[in-house]
């Protein structure tokens, strides 16, 4: 027989893989009640075509502040048109300049951005928004992504179009960092009003609910054992609750059932898979880093061994938020260090990890 042919009508688990890739949108959001109710509330004055308080969404990766957020989007669109909501990936729009551009697409501004400054952009911006009558409500995902000045920047233009321009904006800032507050300059915080929500890891008993969801969508009926769902969230659980890393692990454990012919995904097929799901995640975690801690990674893995104080000169950084920027890359495992005391001094090595 033809192997395309083979291969084609030979069994899989699944019934529809797509319901494992990042983008897919669960009809259910498990476990978050609390939190969606709280971001709700605070958005409900928009119903009234009236400002709501700006708010932090905070929590480790893969706590579901994405799948909320968007979840809360959609019915509130669906709730009212008085809402002008819009979602922007600040990993996809690491500047100022383009986020407004992406604010004015979703205002259907049809001129060419090209040779106009973001200040332009912004004024245009406000314009749309005054016509539309709507009350803008912008989601900056991802915002540890954006460079200090280009994320204080975005804030300033966003938080204060109410004293500029008369616009009531309202803001939900998505970030991994519970210090995120501090990282901002004082004339924004200030602005930001202090409602905040933080997303908890899942528990295991969590994740195995949220799983089990997943494989009622994603695979075939009588297609997976219970325990290859423990395992894929317990794996999860020891690895910061975090519900991507359960999927992924059953989306591999799946591919390898099919792999290998099986009619189940069982707990053999998880353990198989387990060292690909840690690179994934590792993958994943490396994409997480902010630009500046990335350019410190580089700069380690370049020199294989560096000594703090020469990483320091390399770099056009404060040394104190370099200092902070390795403290993070350490504890994420991607590099370790030693510390060597001398008649000359205390210095610390660096070096990267694989
Ligand atoms: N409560 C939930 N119910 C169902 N699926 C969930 C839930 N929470 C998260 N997920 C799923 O887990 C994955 C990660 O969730 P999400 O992207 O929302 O995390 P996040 O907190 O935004 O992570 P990051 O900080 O890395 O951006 C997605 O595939 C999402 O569908
Ligand atoms: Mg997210």
């Amino acid at each position: 027989m033809n192997i395309f042919r083979k291969l084609d009508s030979s069994q899989s688990v699944f019934k529809n893989e797509s319901a494992f890739s990042p983008d897919f949108m669960p009809p259910e959001i498990l476990h978050r009640e609390n939190e969606t109710r709280e971001l709700a509330l605070n958005l409900a004055p928009i119903m009234k075509g009236m400002r709501a308080a700006s708010v932090v969404l905070h929590g480790p990766p893969g706590t579901g502040k994405t799948t909320l957020a968007r979840h809360v989007l959609g019915q509130l669109r669906e709730a009212t048109g008085k809402a002008h909501p819009v979602y922007v990936n600040c990993a996809e729009q690491g500047y100022r300049y383009s986020i407004l551009g992406a604010l004015l697409a979703s205002l259907d501004y049809a001129v060419s951005r090209r040779g106009r400054s973001a200040d332009e952009l912004l004024g245009y911006a406000v314009e749309m928004v005054k016509k539309s009558g709507k009350v803008p409500l912008v989601v900056l995902d991802d915002i540890d992504m954006l460079p200090a000045n280009e994320k204080n920047g975005i804030l300033y233009d966003l938080l204060r179009m109410r004293e500029n321009f008369g616009i009531d904006c309202t803001v939900i800032v998505i970030t991994n960092r519970d210090d995120f507050m501090a990282s901002l300059e004082r004339r924004i915080r200030s602005s930001l009003l202090q409602a905040a929500i933080r997303f908890q890891p899942y528990s295991p008993a969590q994740l195995r609910d949220i799983l089990k969801e997943r494989a009622k969508l994603g695979l075939l009926p009588g297609a997976w054992d219970e325990d290859a769902l423990g395992m894929c969230a317990g794996f999860a659980a020891r690895n910061g609750g975090d519900a991507r890393l359960a999927i992924n692990a059953l989306w591999l454990a799946g591919k390898e059932a099919d792999r290998e012919g099986g009619a189940k995904v069982l707990p053999a097929h998880v353990e198989k898979v387990r060292g690909a799901a840690q690179d994934l995640l590792r993958a994943e975690q490396e994409q997480n880093l902010s630009k500046e801690e990335k350019l410190v990674l580089a700069e380690i893995r370049k020199a294989g061994r560096i000594q703090s104080g020469t990483l320091y000169s390399k770099l056009e950084l404060n040394e104190r938020s370099v200092r902070n920027y390795l403290a993070r890359l350490e504890e994420l495992g991607f590099v370790e260090s030693v510390q060597i005391n001398s008649k000359e001094g205390n210095t610390r090595i660096f070096s990267a990890r694989k």
